[in-house]
């Protein structure tokens, strides 16, 4: 199999091709990177392997230098005759950014840089399989608290909470207008979220979103909303089982925990309470309170006294001793909103035709796994988190 894979560098393209790289029915894995030559290309991915000591072959494993953005890129890669015989591509990249200012640059790498892949796909003489990795959440804001099954989406009047899911849901649509049906696999994922190896994930990437809100430990959120969430490795051997079962019956696939593995609020925050001795208890509020805390936190006497707000002055008294000064925790809350957004959702992905496809089984609900993984929350630096989110 000659594989193409884009994300390397990302969370679960990381893993994508650390796990396919010990294959042995996998004899090459292009891998589309971001950087100025094709040495600090190879320097970046060989990072990848080396984060948990795994093998890195470089005849196995070759960079493809390219940009997503770039509206060369179908071109370049057409013209790159070592790609020529390709079978096989994961589109793993994407920006995954939530927050406003970055939305012009989101369309053009999540559907511009779609449409430049599937038109070099097009061209290959020897292409089996093209894998786009989509999201769950493209079925939209209008599907609250229920059972989200794969056909609910793409639906084109969608309300989207973010322009992320808007552009992949866009591009899951153009597949069809390159390639026939047949060449077409679309893995939507739910919430990937740390790993369940007792190990540090190899991107803190949404894991910041539980690292602020145990910082912030006064949840403006509903404490029994239902979160689907799944660890990367979980996520990773179910694509590439459903990369390499050729009789799977369906062309759209919820990577996710279901009904049987969700989580909430309430039991994710319990589950790791106990790492944290320090901190005050968690306490959830109406998420209405969320928009007291912005203005408190951009100019605490824009908050009258009578605001329910200060009904947990203790929090506010934490906060500040912790942060040292109100107008820090601006850019948490801001960058966190649409997280919360999507958390209020209730939204469970069904994976009935996951666990019928593949033998992974359920994944082990997040308030079990993260009893251990929570551990390395605490070094994650959640403002500079907040900015790339
Ligand atoms: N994580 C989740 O919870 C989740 C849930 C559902 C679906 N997904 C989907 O899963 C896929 C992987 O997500 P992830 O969590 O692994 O994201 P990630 O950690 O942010 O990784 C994104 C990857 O895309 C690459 N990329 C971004 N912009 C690019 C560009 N302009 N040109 C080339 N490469 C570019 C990044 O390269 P650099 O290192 O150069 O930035 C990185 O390798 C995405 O398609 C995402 O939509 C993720």
């Amino acid at each position: 199999m000659q594989l193409f894979l884009t994300g390397v560098t990302g969370f679960l393209g990381g893993e994508l091709l650390v796990e396919l790289s010990k294959r042995n029915d996998v004899d090459k894995i292009y891998c589309l990177v971001r950087a100025q030559n094709e040495a600090k290309a190879l320097a970046r991915i060989k990072k990848v392997f080396d984060l948990h000591n795994d093998h890195f072959d470089a005849k196995k494993v070759i960079p493809i230098v390219g940009e997503l953005s770039d509206n060369n890129l179908a071109d370049a890669l057409i013209n790159n005759p070592h790609i020529k015989d390709v079978d096989t591509i994961i589109h793993s990249a994407a920006n995954t950014s939530f927050t406003k200012i970055y939305d012009e640059i989101v369309e053009k790498v999540n559907i511009g840089g779609t449409h430049q892949l599937l038109r070099w796909a097009k061209t290959l003489k020897h292409l089996d399989l093209f894998t786009y990795v989509g999201t769950a959440t493209i079925c939209g804001s209008m599907v609250k608290d229920c059972v989200v099954t794969e056909d609910m989406s793409p639906n084109l009047t969608a309300k989207h909470l973010v322009k992320y899911s808007y552009t992949k849901m866009i591009g899951e649509l153009i597949l069809k207008d390159y390639l026939p049906e047949d060449k077409i696999l679309v893995v939507r994922p739910s919430i990937i979220m740390g790993d369940s190896r007792e190990w540090a994930p190899r991107s803190y990437v949404i894991l910041w979103a539980l690292a602020t809100l145990n910082h912030m430990r006064l949840l403006p959120m509903q404490t029994q909303s239902n979160i689907d969430i799944i660890p990367i490795d979980y996520a990773t051997r179910a694509i590439i089982q459903l990369v390499f079962n050729k009789k799977r019956k369906y062309r759209v696939y919820h990577i996710s925990s279901g009904a049987t593995s969700i989580t909430t609020p309430k039991k994710a925050t319990d589950a790791i309470k106990h790492l944290f001795p320090d901190k005050p208890d968690f306490k959830f509020v109406s998420k209405g309170l969320l928009t007291s805390m912005k203005k408190w936190s951009k100019n605490s006497t824009l908050i009258d006294d009578h605001s329910p707000l200060f009904k947990h002055k203790e929090y506010l008294d934490y906060w500040m001793n912790y942060f040292g000064d109100n107008t820090k925790l601006r850019v948490l809350f801001y960058a966190l909103e649409p997280y919360i957004n999507f958390v209020e959702l209730g939204q469970i992905f069904d994976n009935s035709r996951l666990l019928e496809d593949t033998t992974v089984g359920p994944s082990i609900p997040a308030h079990i796994y993260l009893k251990e993984t929570a551990i390395h929350i605490d070094s994650i630096n959640i403002f500079e988190g907040a900015i790339d989110s």
